[in-house]
């Protein structure tokens, strides 16, 4: 069988972000599934800070390990997701005692985890997401973050600059979600060229891509793509999805039992549109990754709540859905 990843060799890769434990954790169908579809594997969970060490000078590597050997096996490259997120990052890291932890601490500590985690896995992998989500969703420019504030603003160039240490050959990239958008396009471009004057190559940068049916912003990802490519830098849609509810907590679980058939064909349509817009962007971008292979499997049916939502190409039986057809045809 044809899958996705054959279909667009030519163009892109075609990713997935995988959690879990691989193989154990996976049915037959799964395997075969991410066997015939896709050629570049990020960990969804397993190599975050929180995964990796949740207390200090504990590292966790169990899973991590488990998830590349399992893309060795199977002929897939890697990813690294992520080296420094404000999310999931255990506390201890900002402590000393009961008081905050200085800034000399604290970057002793973004050391060892940078050094530890890029080192161990150095070879493996294309590329470390090494800070994500850094800026700030409002009128400020960086997010606040605890990193931040023990830091200070250099904390990017910081981990940069370890990221690099530890993993001298492997990309560097910045990864976001809503820098498709005016506002964060323009932080991202200063983002990226503050990390260059500091000597801090960042040769691609990556697009979220979780989506909402209906609401796809395709002007804003498509100038988006044009914009950073215009600085020499290649695109990676890195966590790609359509959910079929909107954000917040509003809309309830309507589709317990089944996603009806008018949605799925607008899911398909929109699918289709978004690839027709990454394949005449084919020279600049890399990579366009799914967030999960299945729709039993999305993050989105537990973010940010629980309910059943259908934002992928295949559905719980790993059977292609109606968009899975659109796309192979564009
Ligand atoms: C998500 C995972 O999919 C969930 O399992 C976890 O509970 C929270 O994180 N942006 C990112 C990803 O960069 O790491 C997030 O992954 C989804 C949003």
């Amino acid at each position: 069988m044809t899958g996705l990843r054959e279909k667009f060799a030519e163009a892109f890769d075609i990713g997935v972000s995988l959690g879990g434990r691989l193989p154990d954790d996976y049915t037959p169908a799964e395997i075969a599934l991410i066997d015939a579809q896709f050629s570049v594997v990020t960990p969804e969970n397993c190599m975050k800070p929180n995964a990796i060490q949740p207390r200090e000078g504990e590292f966790t590597f169990a899973q991590a390990d488990a998830l590349v050997a399992f893309a060795a096996a199977h002929n897939k490259r890697m990813t690294g997701h992520c080296l420094v997120w404000h999310e999931v990052c255990p506390a201890w890291f900002f402590l000393d005692g009961e008081a905050p932890a200085s800034r000399e601490l604290v970057l002793a500590r973004m050391r060892t985890h940078i050094h530890t985690l890029a080192g161990r896995y150095r070879g493996h992998l294309m590329g470390w997401d090494v800070v994500n989500e850094a800026l700030d969703d409002d009128d400020g420019y960086l997010r606040d973050t605890a990193w931040r504030r023990a830091i200070g603003d250099d904390y990017l160039v910081q981990a940069y600059r370890l990221a690099r240490e530890a993993d001298p050959d492997c990309d560097l990239y910045y990864n976001d979600y809503g820098n498709e958008m005016p506002a964060k396009r323009e932080k991202t471009l200063r983002l990226l060229a503050e990390l260059a004057d500091a000597g801090i190559a960042v040769p691609a940068v990556g697009i979220q891509g979780h989506w909402v049916l209906d609401q796809v912003p395709f002007d804003e990802i498509d100038a988006a793509i044009t914009t950073f490519a215009a600085t020499g830098r290649r695109v990676m849609i890195t966590e790609l999805d359509l959910s079929i509810l909107p954000w917040g907590k509003s809309a309830g679980n309507p589709y317990p039992d089944g996603c009806p058939a008018e949605i799925l064909a607008r899911q398909a349509e929109q699918y289709a549109a978004l690839f027709r817009l990454f394949l005449r962007h084919r020279d600049v971008i890399t990579r366009v990754a799914f967030w999960n292979p299945h729709d039993g499997r999305s993050w989105l049916n537990s973010f940010p709540y629980n309910r059943t939502n259908y934002p992928l190409l295949f559905d719980r039986q790993c059977q292609p859905k109606p968009a899975y057809a659109a796309v192979m045809a564009v």
